[in-house]
Order: C-alpha cells, then structure tokens, then sequence
C-alpha cells in the first residue's frame, strides 16, 4: 500500500557518493551510542529521515500534522514513551488488536498503518524524531 505512495524522489534515487558518505558517517554516529540506553534525542535527525523515506510521509504529513489517510502524530507523548512506540511501530496491528483508541483511528482514516520492519535502534530513532514533534499551533 504504502510502496505506492512513498515519494519517487527517493525510490529513483542511486547512492550517489556524498549521499553514501554521509549515510555512512550517519551509521557510526549512531554506533559509538548506545540507542536503548541514550535517552530521547529531541529532533532526531536519523528518525526525520526515516519518516521521510520509509512511507510515513505519505499518510502522516509533513511533521506528522495528519491529513486524509492518517492521524496526526503530534502529541505522542500523552500515549507513548520511547520504547513502546518503537514497539508498536514494528508490529501496529498486534496494538490495534489491544487498544480501543487504535482500534477507532484505524476505522476513522480506512487505512491500515503499515509495520516497520527495522532493527530497533532505527524504530528508536523514529520514535525519537515522533515524540519531539511540536504540538500543532492553535486549537
Ligand atoms: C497507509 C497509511 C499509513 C502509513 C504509510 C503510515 N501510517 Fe501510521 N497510521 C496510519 C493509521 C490509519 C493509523 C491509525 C491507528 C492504527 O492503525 O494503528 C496510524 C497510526 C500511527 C501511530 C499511532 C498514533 C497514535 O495516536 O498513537 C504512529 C506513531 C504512526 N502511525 C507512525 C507512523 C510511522 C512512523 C510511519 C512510517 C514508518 C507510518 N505511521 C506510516 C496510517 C499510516
């Protein structure tokens, strides 16, 4: 579902070398912390470009404001800590099937949030950059 709607941009796009450097340069940054015990990383960089490439994207919104096929993710905080939203991004459905509030969501936006099928240390990464979204503007 989601393969579809991910941005060509990025599906066309080739490693190119500075590209590659970087995410290379990215990758040990992240190996010399350890990510299960480090605590949030406001604004993770790493998760920020994970929501983009992975698919987040096209439901959620830019910086997780919501649109027509997905909720907004914008005050996780009061649902979710660290480790349980990196929990249920990995396995969405096995939440929904516990959780009345998921349960409605799902039903409300008639799509279904897909897993997000990556090692942990980059789940905790998009649950770092998802927690430290600012909270809307406004009522
Ligand atoms: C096909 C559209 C779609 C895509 C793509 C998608 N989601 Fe979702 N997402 C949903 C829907 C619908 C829900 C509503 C609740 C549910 O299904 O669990 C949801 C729920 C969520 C929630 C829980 C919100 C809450 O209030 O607790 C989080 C967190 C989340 N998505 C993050 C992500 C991330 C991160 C990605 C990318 C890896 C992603 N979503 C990709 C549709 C999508």
């Amino acid at each position: 579902m989601h393969e579809r709607t991910a941005p060509s941009s990025v599906r066309g796009s080739s490693a190119s070398g500075p590209a590659l450097g970087f995410a290379l340069a990215l990758a040990a940054a992240l190996a010399a912390c350890s990510p299960a015990a480090s605590p949030n990383e406001p604004g993770s960089q790493r998760g920020s470009e994970l929501y983009a490439t992975m698919g987040c994207l096209a439901c959620h919104g830019a910086s997780g404001a919501g649109g027509s096929m997905a909720p907004p993710l914008t005050e996780l905080e009061q649902h979710w800590d660290r480790a349980g939203l990196a929990a249920y991004l990995e396995n969405p459905r096995a939440h929904i099937e516990k959780d009345a509030r998921l349960a409605a969501l799902k039903q409300r936006y008639g799509t279904e949030m897909p897993a997000l099928t990556l090692p942990e240390a980059d789940r905790l990464a998009v649950a770092d950059y998802l927690l430290a979204l600012p909270a809307p503007a406004g009522p």
